[in-house]
């Protein structure tokens, strides 16, 4: 491998436009790429290759204006002395893929991972946005481990429906709202989707506090993206000005090699958990999280989220948590206002690098002044404790639950009768079936939707209770699941159970009729069965068929692990840091 010896100031694109073992590869690798207009001297000049990880598309409308936002991207790298490169990433629209974009993160990590090491790039801009597109490009930045920095394509502007700002967005808040007003007869269908559709009145990704912004959030907590880069709205000029600031950084990051590896530290984990919880972030962070943390070498756990995150309050008043929305975080301060409060209770490592090439603690130093009514004060939060819950008990090893959103519907220790449904077909047929008996009682379960039963895990654990309960003033019923809910989901639910029924997780074995006891005051869930009935049942138990329908299921169903440690591709993980300890790959010609 004489292309490893890199031959110009230490870039690895060097590799292919100065193949000293090789010259006529030079010669054809250099060929193609001038055949837009780039030089042979641009090429050799010795200037880091800036990837642009392009993650908008007619398909993914969340992320869309990612590119027009290339551009300002673009005139960052050359500002900043590098050369631009744009390339497509696999699309995860969250709302439009079936049967989940959740089986697609791993398809896009892999693709990314292939593309950021087989080709001549020194450093990418990750351009993030809808739910799944921020982990994905930021496990395969781990993965292969170049210099990498993520630009959020940000929020929605605020929606209004007669002069009402309505709570939130394309999969958000405003849908589960609404069919509970649908389902009781208060609007009809016209007005449910008038206010669906004016929940998305521009470019961006949804508002609310779900998977996105949350995400995006994080990733700005755990340094990776310049400061205030999370909320700043789509159609915003800021928005534009940071796609350019973000390229012109991430020429310098390759200047001073500073790797995704020594950015996204054990600290820095710890910092996005305790930010998880201040903005009360959707149940899908820990996921996602876990799983870039494996990605990167980082030991983190699912049991790590309420051990860090446990006690911190939740400081930021956006939905579906609190009341406001993605430009009101913004213009409150962003992610910058609610750091800077937690590093002035104590509660962030302020010594931890950054993208920015400064510490936390220097980043925030001139952070804006914080609206108390969006970020509420420490001492003043919004709820006492905003992280998650994680529960145990006898139908799972681990489960989550958002603590954030409890209204008192959950009792410290309440024993309830299961209703189970095998999927959402199912749930859908029954729900409104009066056979089911549903009332208070009644704890809704949903089976075999987690990565493998899915496949992928879908987010359908938030079971809406049926009209007829909304009419008796029952608006929610606690719920319980292998699957995900919504980030922008209020319904009290515990979720992420691994394993899942499919690979012998006991929901598989729960009957409708069986007693489920919570208790939260231990963080367990049981079902009320002695350990001989629960084997018998298991002796007795038919799984149900899996088919594969693309060939792509079938390679994830092979080696996808389950939620709690981040639904990897398990294989992928004995693949770490591959620019030093892979070396530049063989020449393809
Ligand atoms: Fe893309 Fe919500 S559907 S961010
Ligand atoms: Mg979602």
């Amino acid at each position: 491998m004489a292309s490893t010896e890199r031959a110009t100031g230490g870039l690895r694109s060097q590799a292919w436009w100065d193949n000293a073992g090789n010259p006529e590869m030079t010669a054809l690798y250099l060929e193609r790429y001038l055949n837009f207009g780039l030089t042979p001297a641009e090429l050799r000049s010795g200037r880091p290759i800036i990837g642009i990880a392009q993650t908008g598309s007619d398909l993914v409308p969340c992320n869309r204006h990612h590119l027009d936002l290339a551009d300002r991207v673009r005139d960052g790298i050359r500002d900043g002395g590098g050369i631009p490169l744009e390339f497509p990433v696999h699309p995860l629209q969250e709302t439009g893929k079936r049967p989940s974009a959740a089986l697609d993160r791993n398809l896009a990590y892999l693709g990314l991972v292939e593309v950021l090491y087989g080709y001549p790039l020194d450093g990418v801009v990750l351009t993030t946005g809808c739910d799944k597109t921020t982990p994905a490009c930021l496990a395969a930045a781990a993965t292969v481990n170049i210099p990498a920095i993520v630009l959020s394509g940000g929020p929605m502007l605020n929606g209004y429906r007669e002069g009402e700002r309505i709570g939130a967005s394309g999969s958000g808040l405003v849908i589960w709202q609404s069919k509970r007003l649908l389902a009781t007869g208060e609007i009809d269908y016209d007005e449910f989707m008038a206010r669906v559709c004016a929940s998305a009145p521009s470019i961006g990704h949804c508002n609310t506090m779900g998977t996105a912004l949350s995400m995006n959030s994080l990733a700005e907590a755990l340094g990776m993206s310049l400061p205030g880069c999370a909320a700043i709205p789509a159609p915003y000029r800021r928005r534009a000005q940071m796609a350019y600031d973000t390229g012109r950084r991430a020429v310098d990051l390759v200047r001073e090699d500073l790797t995704p590896r020594k950015i996204m530290t054990m600290r820095a984990f710890e910092n996005a958990i305790v930010v998880a919880s201040a903005i009360a972030a959707s149940t899908n962070v820990p996921i996602h999280i876990n799983a870039i943390a494996r990605h990167v070498g980082v030991p983190l756990s699912i049991q790590d989220w309420q051990r860090v995150g446990g006690d911190i309050p939740v400081l930021a008043n956006v939905a579906p948590a609190g009341e406001f929305l993605g430009e009101d975080f913004y213009r409150a301060g962003g992610v910058p206002a609610v750091m800077r409060s937690l590093l002035t209770a104590g509660r962030l490592h302020g010594d931890a690098v950054t993208v920015s090439g400064h510490t936390v603690a220097e980043n925030l130093a001139d952070a804006p002044p914080v609206d108390p009514a969006v970020i509420r004060p420490f001492d003043d939060p919004l709820a006492a404790r905003g992280g998650l819950l994680v529960m145990t008990g006898n139908l799972f090893d681990s489960a989550v639950m958002k603590t954030s959103v409890l209204t008192g519907d959950l009792r410290a220790v309440s024993d309830y009768r299961a209703v189970v449904f095998e999927g959402p077909e199912d749930y859908h047929a029954r729900i409104d079936d009066p056979e089911l008996g549903l009332d208070e009682d009644c704890i809704l379960v949903i089976r075999y939707t987690g990565p493998i039963g899915y496949p992928g895990s879908a987010e359908v654990v938030n079971m809406e209770v049926p009209a007829a309960l909304l009419r008796r003033g029952i608006a929610t019923l606690p719920t319980l699941g292998d699957g995900r809910q919504s980030g922008t989901s209020d319904a009290p639910s515990i979720l992420n159970a691994s394993p899942e029924a499919a690979v012998g997780g006991n929901l598989a074995i729960l009957r409708t009729g069986d007693r489920i006891r919570i208790d939260m005051d231990n963080a367990r869930v049981d079902v009320l069965l002695s350990d001989e009935e629960i084997a018998a049942r298991w002796a007795d138990h038919t799984p149900p068929v899996v088919e594969n329908q693309t060939p792509w299921q079938e390679i994830y169903r092979s080696t996808v692990g389950q939620l709690d440690t981040g639904g990897c591709l398990e294989l992928a993980l004995s693949y770490q840091d591959l620019v030093h300890t892979k070396g530049i790959p063989r020449d393809s010609h």
